[in-house]
């Protein structure tokens, strides 16, 4: 006897692209069902030729197939959309908005959460990879967001270097272990610094940020360029629901710099969650963190110590809460995770954005 269509059509969609998140067969993937002997041959259509997914595609209808009965065998074969197939497609994505339309897609419920200090060199792109991490394992679907347009470190720290797709105009991020990643380095050639200023530099990361898909995803962490300057304004302005961490080193002297951060904070409507006070222990000492705290009428949401493994597992490009969740530091961030869970319903969150279910 031969498999049911039916069957085999719910098998494939348990089958689920990796980078949009959804089932293959939602998204007008597959083509060309056809049964003989109790073999199914399948295409599956691709966005872009090329595309780094195949094996996952492979695996999970080998897994799909694997419990329908009546099923031998299966044969699986790849193609590439058609540009009106692409277009249907990120239609469908933008919820049936046909024309791009400068809107940040995020779900009504999906938190931001900015990580800021007002100088480099503190640890924000390392608490933000290990924070995206931690929100994972707290059973979160997590974006991170590398703001960082001089720095952008957040694909080396995890180890994220394949690129994101594009389906028109619109730009998938990158997936691993569940985090999806964008980062305006991913659209850089090497190490050149990008040198936009004022509005230019404004409307290219809206640009960056609207045409972003980020799907379904719960909460949304950003990595803040150091200081006040014009890219933390426009991010402030692009994402006015953002909750910004502070992150401050443990001596007195940082205070001054990670305050600056905090009032760019206010100044742009974002709503101040709480210091982390990061490298703490006999080297730079404690206390700058509560201090700080204590100056802005915030709570200190921990204390990351001073870590070597931390250092080292984010130049291996595997953070330290996803290697050594058991180590002392990562702990610490993930208790961290928990405290910025917990302060959900605190306070109100200014102006909200344009949102697409
Ligand atoms: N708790 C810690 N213990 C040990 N090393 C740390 C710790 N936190 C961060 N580091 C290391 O300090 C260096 C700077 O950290 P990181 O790049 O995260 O800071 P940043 O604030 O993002 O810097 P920048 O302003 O340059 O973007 C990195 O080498 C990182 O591995
Ligand atoms: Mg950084």
């Amino acid at each position: 006897m031969e498999p049911s269509r039916d069957a085999i059509l719910a098998a494939l969609a348990t089958v689920i692209d990796p980078e949009l998140r959804r089932p293959v067969t939602e998204l007008d993937m597959v083509r060309d069902i056809e049964v003989a002997d109790g073999v199914v041959s399948l295409t599956i259509v691709l966005t872009i030729a090329g595309c780094p997914l195949r094996d996952s595609f492979e695996k999970q209808v080998e897994a799909a197939f694997a419990d329908v009965p009546d099923v031998r065998g299966f044969s699986l074969s790849f193609s590439v959309m058609t540009p009106e197939e692409r277009q249907a497609l990120t239609t469908k994505l933008r919820g049936g908005a046909a024309e791009r339309d400068n809107v940040i897609r995020l779900p009504s419920d999906c938190r931001v959460i900015a990580v800021a200090s007002g100088k480099g060199g503190v640890g924000k792109s390392s608490l933000t990879a290990n924070l995206g991490i931690a929100f994972s394992q707290l059973g979160k679907r997590v974006g991170i967001l590398d703001a960082d347009i001089y720095g952008h470190s957040i694909p080396h720290i995890l180890g994220i270097h394949q690129k994101p797709v594009a389906v028109d105009e619109m730009i998938v991020p990158p997936v691993k272990d569940d985090l999806k990643l964008m980062s305006i380095g991913f659209f850089l050639d090497g190490n050149e610094p990008v040198m936009w200023r004022g509005p230019m530099l404004h409307r290219a990361l809206e640009q960056f940020l609207t045409d972003v898909h980020w799907g379904e995803i719960d909460v949304l962490v950003v990595d803040m360029p150091p200081g006040t300057g014009d890219v933390s304004i426009s991010l402030g302005q692009l994402l006015p629901r953002a909750e910004v961490v502070v992150v401050t080193t443990p001596q007195k002297l940082a205070q001054d710099v990670a305050s600056r951060a905090a009032s760019m904070a206010r100044k742009t409507n974002m709503r101040l969650l709480g210091v982390v006070e990061n490298m703490t222990g006999e080297i730079f000492g404690a206390g700058g963190g509560e201090a700080l705290a204590a100056q802005l009428d915030v709570p200190l949401l921990g204390q990351v110590p001073l870590d070597a493994l931390l250092r080292e597992q984010g130049d291996a490009g595997v953070p330290i809460v996803a290697a050594y969740p058991d180590s002392e530091s990562a702990q610490a961030i993930v208790a961290i995770a928990e405290a910025i869970d917990a302060r959900r319903e605190a306070g109100s969150i200014v102006k909200s954005l344009p949102l697409v279910g």
